[in-house]
This record gives C-alpha cells, sequence and structure tokens, in this order.
C-alpha cells in the first residue's frame, strides 16, 4: 500500500496488541483494554499534522517560546456501536474533543445504510472531525457516515480504523479521496458473512460482550 492517504501504523506495540486482540481465546475485559490502548496510539498518529504555535512561557528556569495546538478543534465521531470502543482512548489523548456519534443500520432488501442516530456539535465546519470505527468491511457504512459528516457541514475528516478489508479500503477512497486513514492493519479479504479474514470477529460483540 503507497497510497500517501492511507496509513498503516506498524509500529510494535500497535502490531502486539492487535495480535493479542485478534485472538479468540482474549477475554472481553482484556479485547476492550487492548481496543482502547490501540485507539489512542492510532489518534496519536492521525494527529501528527496538527498545527502548532509557540507561546510564551516561563519554566521555573527560564522565560521562553514553546508550541502549544493550535488552528481547528476536535470532534470525534463514532459509528455505533463497535466505534465507542475507540472513544475512550482518544478522548484520554484528546480531552477537549467534542463527540458525536451515528448510528447506521443496512437495509436487508437494499443492503444500504440507514441512519437511525445522528447526533453531533453544530460547528462541524471549524473542526477536524475524526471518524472511529474498528472494522472496515465493505465500507458502505463508513462511506455513508463520512457523506452525511459533509452533509452536516464537516470539510474536514479523517478515519480511523484498527482493520480494514481490501474491499472495504477502496470503497472509502474511491468515494472520498479527501479523507486521509489511519489504521493498524490491512487483513487478506472479506468472507461471505461480511467478516473480515483474519480480522478479530465481531468487534461490538467483543467489546460489549454480547456474544
Ligand atoms: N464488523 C465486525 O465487527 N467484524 C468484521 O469482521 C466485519 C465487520
Amino acid at each position: 500500500m503507497n497510497d500517501p492517504m492511507v496509513h498503516v501504523v506498524k509500529h510494535p506495540l500497535v502490531q502486539h496488541k492487535l495480535t493479542l486482540a485478534r485472538s479468540k481465546d482474549t477475554t472481553t475485559d482484556n479485547f476492550r483494554r487492548l481496543v482502547r490502548e490501540i485507539a489512542a496510539m492510532l489518534a496519536y498518529e492521525a494527529t501528527r499534522d496538527l498545527p502548532t504555535e509557540e507561546v510564551e512561557i516561563v519554566t521555573p528556569v527560564a522565560a521562553c517560546r514553546m508550541p502549544l495546538l493550535s488552528g481547528k478543534k476536535l470532534c470525534l465521531v463514532s459509528i455505533l456501536r463497535a466505534g465507542n470502543g475507540m472513544l475512550d482512548g482518544m478522548i484520554d489523548l484528546l480531552p477537549n474533543a467534542r463527540v458525536g456519534h451515528i448510528g447506521l443500520y443496512r437495509d436487508p432488501d437494499t443492503l444500504e445504510p440507514v441512519e437511525y442516530y445522528f447526533k453531533v456539535p453544530d460547528d462541524m465546519a471549524e473542526r477536524l472531525v475524526i471518524v472511529v470505527d474498528p472494522m472496515l468491511a465493505t465500507g458502505n457504512s463508513a462511506a455513508a457516515a463520512l457523506s452525511r459528516l459533509k452533509d452536516a457541514g464537516a470539510t474536514t475528516l479523517k478515519l480511523v480504523n484498527l482493520l480494514a478489508a481490501p474491499e472495504g479500503l477502496r470503497t472509502v477512497r474511491t468515494a472520498h479521496p479527501d479523507v486521509p486513514m489511519t489504521l493498524a492493519a490491512i487483513d487478506a479479504r472479506l468472507n461471505d458473512h461480511g467478516y473480515i479474514v483474519p480480522g478479530l470477529g465481531d468487534a461490538g460483540d467483543r467489546i460489549f460482550g454480547t456474544k
């Protein structure tokens, strides 16, 4: 993958924790903690181009000019429900970020995503919007969520996933070539049930212990 808009984070800590999360023997509490930790590291990578400005401060030793974050405010947007498992790790790192939620389900007849919940701050145009969803499978929900956020005024968006299938990656890159992506791995394929292979199973069920 040499698309400059797609950043796969190869850091050994991310890869180590992702391998532990993938294992079917990982318990719910450990899975949750691992997703939270990986999400924080992905947030660190996704925000590496945030602008800074120098401000005057005084340390106990001397006055100096040092960088602080400047520019757009942040909004994290979770695609329900599995996206919620990534929020806390990101908020640990970005405590001033606002948080929005989007709920989509797939219409059984048309197979198109249908919105059932949408709540984001009013001032989306003024924010860097980071959309989070652990699993980019077909990519249809993420692509629909990005379109909906653009309709709501967002102009600067990023997408953060744990895992992607090549199909999902293609869908999002085609529909939203302006949206940079940060993820921990691109897996081999989707199976006939829509699961990423080898993947990690159903992220929502594993985060919330519903199966
Ligand atoms: N959603 C999941 O939770 N897991 C997959 O493998 C695909 C979609």
